[in-house]
């Protein structure tokens, strides 16, 4: 949500701030700004919109092509229209001091009147522009000016959440940084630095890395770097490896990320197994929760808490654990969790997931558990992130980085490591070892499983196009399978702005069967389970209705065709693995949907990829 770039370095910071920008543009992207100190004068150029509109208006400003320190912001508008005055970078009334800010400052009204009242005028709605305004309060030059310091008294000031980087046109080689509770990273590289919301800015110039805690700052000068708190204490870093590569972050042959990410499913989810099936010894191995074992065997409950597609990874976990693991569960909207005050009594474990380990409301039920004292673990994609490190331990997903801001290949590889975790329990607590290398068997056949699904993306292309018209549809599902339901509904109206609600098929008859109107589309998600035949009754309710039936159903499933107008097909497999393949023509559905409408699939309107304010 909303993306930072900062450089200091012996390059032109220009060239190299917009790229990093347009890394982190997935993050957010209403508008854009970028500030550069030159020959001791801070120049600014901002837009709203694309970064692609502020490329174009950076060729009017010259003066921004050299100078080596600069910071850079693409926005995701929480406080203010998305319009040029409310980009960052926000700068105090002398034009020295700049600021880029992700988060939201919850007390900015009561500061800007105080600032107000001091003589600052503000130009802009945004709650970010506060933070220039106070650094500049403190900033004295009369005693040689010290920012580092301005921006600590400043922080002193503010309540809310912040990731931020600050420039001043009195210390010309100095970008400070500080972070709380929104992510900031630092990119060692040789004679230069490179803050930033996330690595994707960061991996093209180093690998090597530093994650600021929550009130810790960084300091970055001709002297190089220094960590310290916000209350000044220094603190030393350690420098970490960032995983993947810049490959990984490009778009290749594929028109969009999305269709990318759906296509690399296969090779997720055997990088998410890779290294924890051992089939000779008829064993999973979970290195990052082994030193919990027998704590977790004595689980008592499991509270599964995140978001958006990842709570639907949740929810299908709750059935996960309680069938292959006979622990009760039950999932949480982190949202909702963390202001309920939850009972978290003994031997209770609480698992947060989460594709960015950034997400606020997740990150906040988090340590609320960890308050109550609940054991804590991690199921999250991207290495060394917040939860990643809150967590007390973990099992990452090695989906790779996800770069559209609809979830896909990081939803698979969550079902995949919530059943890893299910099984090692599982089969500590009851399961026989035939059970569990069947389990493995299966488990490691899904990647193929997956290619067989993918193959029929182009009938799935033809079948959308014939209800791509049509507002409102249907999702049903049961089992495990009734959040696929709410997961493909979801996808649907992220990207293509369709209104589509996601039900357990047996809640049709309870009030939303009165929607179903002539050639309404329902897609109904039905592999081979036990409920098979009363989803066939649900199909015939929606037919007799006139509703236009669209089926997810298992391969040689002859019957259903005569019920439905279209049928996409996955292999058959146990039902506690049936959501990994059931899934992925859902995620096609949305997407084909989306391109038909004329939809930006990578970066819906309204949308960010990771949500860290509440
Ligand atoms: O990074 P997280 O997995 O914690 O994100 C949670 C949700 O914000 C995320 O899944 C969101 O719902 C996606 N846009 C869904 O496609």
């Amino acid at each position: 949500m909303c993306g930072i770039v900062g450089y200091v370095g012996r390059k032109s910071a220009t060239p190299v701030l917009i790229e990093g920008l347009k890394r982190l543009e997935y993050r957010g992207y209403d508008s854009a700004g970028v500030a550069i100190i030159r020959d001791g004068q801070l120049h600014l150029c901002k837009s709203a919109g694309r970064i692609a509109g502020l490329e174009d208006r950076l060729e009017d400003h010259p003066e921004l092509a050299a100078g080596m320190v600069g910071i850079a912001h693409t926005r995701w508008a929480t406080h203010g229209a998305p319009t040029e005055e409310n980009a960052h970078p926000h700068t105090d009334c002398t034009g020295r001091i700049a600021v880029v800010h992700n988060g939201i400052i919850e007390n900015y009204a009561a500061l800007k009147q105080v600032l107000e009242d001091k003589g600052h005028t503000f130009r802009s709605d945004t709650d970010s522009e506060v933070l220039a305004h106070l650094v500049s309060e403190f900033y004295r030059d009369d005693d040689g000016g010290d920012l580092p310091r301005a921006v600590q008294q400043a922080l002193s000031e503010v309540a809310g959440t912040y990731g931020l980087a600050v420039v001043c046109a009195d210390e010309p080689g100095m970008i400070v940084a500080a972070r709380k509770g929104s992510p900031l990273i630092v990119g060692v590289g040789a004679d230069e630095y490179i803050v930033a919301s996330d690595a994707s800015a960061i991996v093209e110039h180093t690998v090597n890395v530093i994650y600021l805690n929550d009130n810790e700052m960084v300091v970055i000068d001709e002297a190089g770097l220094r960590t310290l708190t916000i209350d000044n204490v220094p603190v030393s870093k350690q420098v970490q490896q960032i995983e993947w590569s810049l490959e990984q972050i490009a778009l290749g042959e594929f028109e969009h990320f999305m269709l990318k990410e759906i296509f690399e499913q296969p090779e997720a989810l055997r990088n998410s197994c890779r290294g924890r099936l051992n089939m000779r010894e008829g064993r999973i191995q979970l290195g990052g929760i082994e030193h919990l074992s027998r704590e977790l065997v004595k689980t008592r409950r499991i509270i599964l808490t995140a978001c958006g597609t990842a709570w639907h990874a949740g929810l299908i976990g709750e059935y996960l654990f309680e069938d292959l693991a006979r622990i009760p569960a039950e999932v949480e909207y982190a949202s909702e969790f963390r202001y309920r005050n939850p009972i978290i009594e003994d031997q209770t474990v609480v698992i947060a997931i989460s594709q960015s380990g950034e997400t606020a409301d997740t990150l906040a039920a988090l340590r609320e558990a960890e308050h109550k004292g609940a054991m804590t673990l991690g199921v999250v994609n991207v290495v060394g992130s917040t939860i990643a490190r809150e967590t007390d331990a973990g099992v990452y997903l090695h989906a790779g980085p996800e770069i559209g801001v609809a979830s896909t290949k990081a939803f698979t590889s969550q079902l995949t490591v919530l059943t890893l975790i299910s099984l090692y329990l599982g089969r500590r607590r009851f399961m026989s070892e035939t059970t569990l290398k069947q389990y493995m068997e299966e488990l490691q056949a899904i990647p193929d499983k997956i290619e067989t699904v993918l193959a029929q993306s182009d009938a799935i292309k033809q079948a959308v196009g014939a209800c791509v018209d049509h507002d409102n549809w249907l999702f049903l599902g049961r089992g495990y399978n009734y959040p696929v339901a709410l997961e493909g509904a979801l996808k649907l109206k992220e990207i293509s702005y369709i209104h589509a609600e996601g039900l357990p098929a047996a809640e049709m008859k309870h009030g939303p069967i009165a929607l179903i109107a002539e050639g309404m589309p329902v897609v109904f998600v039905a592999p081979r389970c036990e409920t098979y035949d009363k989803i066939i009754g649900n199909i015939e309710e929606v037919r007799a209705r006139g509703g236009t039936v669209i089926a997810v159903a298992t391969e040689g499933d002859d019957r259903i065709a005569q019920y439905a107008e279209h049928v996409f097909y996955i292999p058959d497999c146990p039902p506690a693995l049936q959501p990994l393949l059931t899934v992925v023509p859902l995620q096609l559905l949305a997407y084909h949907a989306a391109v038909a409408r004329g939809c930006n699939v990578d970066k819906p309107r309204n949308l960010a990829k990771s949500v860290t304010v509440e």
